[in-house]
């Protein structure tokens, strides 16, 4: 019988994570092992929700958004019985070496599991892009680039009617998506958890953007945020007169999960994927594969997992300067 190895998505969906679990299967095969992919993340490993993938079950899935192998939280999981419960399933299947493809909360139960003493390698992949060990993770700049997308359409109509629009970005705790989105995006103000800011402030830039004539101003705000885009409007129509723009508020949501990995996305995945395989096959397990300074990278969960990454201070100190 040949060795098995298996692999889950698990957490947030996130495009990118088709090509990666694409590359595990296809690299494990040419490496001489079976793969077994585990459907639903944590919750079909709990229940032995299993299926072999051949070369031709991940063939035409690259391109595709989402994951073919389903995603879920499962809460069970993050028991010590659903741990130890996950190693003996595990075993009993034959499988001796596991790769968990998810964000922060994935990698955290991939570093429990490991530390059972079960073979478990981690990829990065989460749209929030709080994950250490990585400069970027699955998904980022896919989700990003439909963020923009949507910023660069708002601006358009709110030009033509000299609005103001509050767009609000996904992230959970981290405002990374927001900080890029309204860089890249060309916002007024950024409001994120990182960076505390008062909804007068918010009032402020507005202000200040509609008396040097613009015809428009956004800001982008992480979910995440103190004040979130909601609670931020209500502040800014109660004082409708000092904004002087008319005000809108957008919630992007799960639409930037969605859509197809652009090519950043499937080649960083297809990296991780074949790497994580190679971390496997060469016995080098609990460890998350990601990438630092261009270059594929693996660095021991107990470095990483649990922790959540800051946003860079050289992209915070810019807000200021570039919306003038
Ligand atoms: P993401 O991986 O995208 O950050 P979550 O934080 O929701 O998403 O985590 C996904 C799943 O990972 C959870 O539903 C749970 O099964 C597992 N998980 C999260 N935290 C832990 C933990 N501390 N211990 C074990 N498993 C965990
Ligand atoms: O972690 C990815 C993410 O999209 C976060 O940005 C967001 O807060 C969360 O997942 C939404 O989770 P759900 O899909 O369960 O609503």
């Amino acid at each position: 019988m040949r060795k098995r190895f298996a692999v889950l998505t698990s957490g947030g969906d996130a495009p990118g994570m088709n090509a990666a679990i694409r590359a595990v299967v296809r690299t494990g095969l040419h490496l001489g092992y079976d793969v077994v992919g585990i459907n639903e993340g944590y919750k079909g490993l709990l229940s032995a929700n299993f299926r072999l993938l051949t070369a031709r079950d991940v063939g035409g899935i690259i391109q595709q958004g989402g994951t073919i192998l389903g995603s879920t939280r499962c809460p069970e999981f993050k028991l010590d019985t659903g741990i130890k419960n996950a190693q003996a399933i595990l075993e009993a299947a034959n499988i001796e070496g596991l790769v968990v493809i998810g964000g922060n909360g994935s990698q955290t139960g991939a570093a429990r599991l490991a530390a059972m003493g079960f073979p478990t390698v981690g990829i990065a992949s989460t749209i929030d892009n709080d994950l250490l060990g990585t400069e970027i993770s699955i998904g980022v700049d896919s989700a990003l680039n439909v963020a923009l997308e949507a910023i660069d359409r708002i601006k358009i109509t709110a030009s033509s009617h000299h609005r103001a629009f509050l767009v609000e970005v996904m992230g959970r705790n981290c405002g990374y998506l927001a900080l890029a989105a309204g860089i890249a995006g060309g916002a007024e103000a950024i409001v994120m958890p990182e960076v505390p800011m008062e909804p007068q402030a918010v009032i402020e830039l507005f202000r200040e953007a509609y008396q040097r004539g613009k015809a428009h101003a956004i800001g982008v705000v992480a979910e995440g945020a103190r004040y979130n885009a909601a609670s931020l409007a209500q502040y800014c129509n109660a004082q409708k007169d000092k904004v002087g723009f008319d005000l809108r508020v957008v919630t992007l949501g799960h639409v930037q999960r969605g859509g197809a990995p652009g090519a950043f996305d499937r080649l960083l995945a297809t990296r991780f994927g074949v790497t994580a395989i190679e971390c496997l096959h060469d016995g080098e397990t609990g460890a998350l594969v990601g990438l630092q300074k261009g270059q594929i990278v693996t660095t021991p969960f107990a470095l990483v997992a649990g922790k959540t990454k800051g946003v860079d201070p050289n992209l915070v100190r810019m807000i200021g300067m570039l919306a003038a």
